[in-house]
């Protein structure tokens, strides 16, 4: 009787999401003892996808905490040639919770900039709950026992074209010449409402359970965000298209194939997703020492979910199938390929949410917010087949397993 009453109560003292299976670990061991990245890095040319598994140096990573150190790596290769340079926390970041909007107060090297995000709890509940961050906005479904933060990212990072460059808050706090892209300057943003949160437990967020969306340009940004961000448990990009979810290889090939998708060389005419310094690559992106599978694989082993609609070639779907496939990789080499999954589902509007999509997105919501046991094992396209990706291709590398 005693026994069963200890244990009813240990049972209800746990939450609720934690009664199912034991909770995959999504951590990796600090980065140390890494090897150097050469600082005079010789581009070399590479038509295939590059090899996540092998260090710039040439040694190659047969750990989980090389991996740790190669996503380290992986991380500054993307700052320097693509995406500028991500500041860390600056020297004060604090805020308020004025109802549901979170006031944001950064001062850096004298100057300050405000900026808001609009959280909305569920209805029911006393929580802390699960939140989803919007870039922009949110286009997913998100269930009613989730709560959601959404921040006007333009307002950090302008992106109306190619002479948005510079401008906003973000550029407002660092300089106009910060090298960091309009992508970098939002995740940016993101990591300091995530700062601030953790200051007020009133805002009854439960922080170990976030995560990101954004769709189109704003899903470019929910990647970035997922990739750079590891407080954030489960990325949902989607309908990113080149710059996001494709492979700028890939995407260059179907474009000489006569399919008119979006590649490097006009994204970095078109607006300010990427760095200045990218308009050196963006012509020949082969001499990149990356491609977008390895900035999809800094998120693992936490969560990604790659949403796709194959009905717009100028996404690049078989880009996008091809290139999160081949992401897949690093969690198979991590041992949980079933944390990152990608469905391409077309015949519907740019952004708006087919229901065909909803059972998978909520399979990953279930896992990583709820701690349910879901199948959230999909790599899939209704594009035909495999919409032409032919693997041997476009990687000449193994998996290895990481321990
Ligand atoms: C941010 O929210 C505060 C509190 O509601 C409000 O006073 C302020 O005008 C908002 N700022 C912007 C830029 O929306
Ligand atoms: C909230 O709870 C009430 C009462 O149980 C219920 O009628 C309502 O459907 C719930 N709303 C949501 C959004 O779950
Ligand atoms: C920013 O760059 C421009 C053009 O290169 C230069 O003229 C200007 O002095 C720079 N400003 C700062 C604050 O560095
Ligand atoms: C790309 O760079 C490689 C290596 O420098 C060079 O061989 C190739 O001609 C370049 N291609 C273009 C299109 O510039
Ligand atoms: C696409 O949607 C339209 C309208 O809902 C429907 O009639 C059509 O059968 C759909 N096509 C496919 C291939 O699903
Ligand atoms: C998980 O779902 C996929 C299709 O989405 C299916 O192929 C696979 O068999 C399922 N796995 C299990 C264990 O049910």
């Amino acid at each position: 009787m005693v026994f069963k009453s200890i244990i009813v109560a240990l049972v209800l003292s746990l939450p609720a999401w934690s009664t199912s299976v034991p909770t995959p670990d999504f951590s990796l061991p600090p980065p140390s003892l890494c090897p150097q990245t050469p600082s005079n890095l010789h581009l070399t040319t590479d038509t295939f996808l590059p090899n996540p598994f092998k260090f710039a140096d040439g040694l190659p990573v047969n750990t989980r905490a090389a991996w740790s150190c190669r996503r380290d790596e992986i991380g500054k290769l993307f700052q320097e040639l693509e995406l500028g340079t991500l500041p860390p926390k600056p020297e004060i970041v604090k805020g308020t919770l004025v109802g549901e909007t979170l006031v944001v107060d950064v001062t850096h090297a004298g100057n300050s900039i405000s900026f808001n995000a609009s959280i909305t709890l569920p209805v029911n509940g006393t929580g802390p709950f699960p939140a989803v961050i919007g870039v922009g906005g949110i286009s997913i479904p998100i269930p009613n026992n989730v709560a959601t933060i959404v921040f006007d990212n333009d307002q950090i990072a302008q992106q109306n074209d190619a002479t948005s460059r510079g401008l906003g808050d973000f550029y407002n706090l660092y300089g106009s010449n910060a090298t960091a892209s309009s992508m970098t300057a939002w995740t940016w943003a993101i990591s300091r409402i995530i700062d601030v949160l953790e200051t007020k437990p009133e805002s009854k967020i439960d922080l170990s359970r976030l995560g990101v969306t954004g769709c189109s340009r704003n899903g470019k940004g929910a990647l970035v965000a997922g990739a750079f961000e590891e407080r954030i448990l489960l990325t949902i990009p989607q309908e990113s298209g080149s710059g996001g979810e494709g492979c700028w290889r890939i995407s260059d090939a179907m474009f000489a194939d006569g399919i008119v998708t979006q590649t490097a060389s006009e994204i970095v005419m078109e607006n300010v997703w990427f760095s200045l310094n990218f308009a050196n690559y963006a012509n020949n992106v082969t001499l990149l020492p990356f491609d977008h599978h390895m900035l999809a694989g800094m998120v693992a082993p936490r969560g990604l979910f790659v949403i796709d609609n194959t009905a717009y070639v100028w996404l690049g779907p078989e880009s996008n199938f091809g290139c999160m496939k081949t992401a897949n990789k690093v969690w198979q080499a991590l041992g949980v390929p079933d944390l990152m999954g990608f469905s391409g589902v077309g015949n519907h509007t740019h952004c708006v949410f087919p229901d065909a999509q909803e059972d998978t997105l909520n399979a990953f919501f279930d896992k990583f917010f709820f701690g349910k046991n879901t199948n959230t094992s999909i790599i899939y396209t209704d594009g035909a087949d495999d919409l032409g990706f032919v693997e041997a291709d476009w990687v000449n590398w193994n998996v290895p397993r990481l321990l």
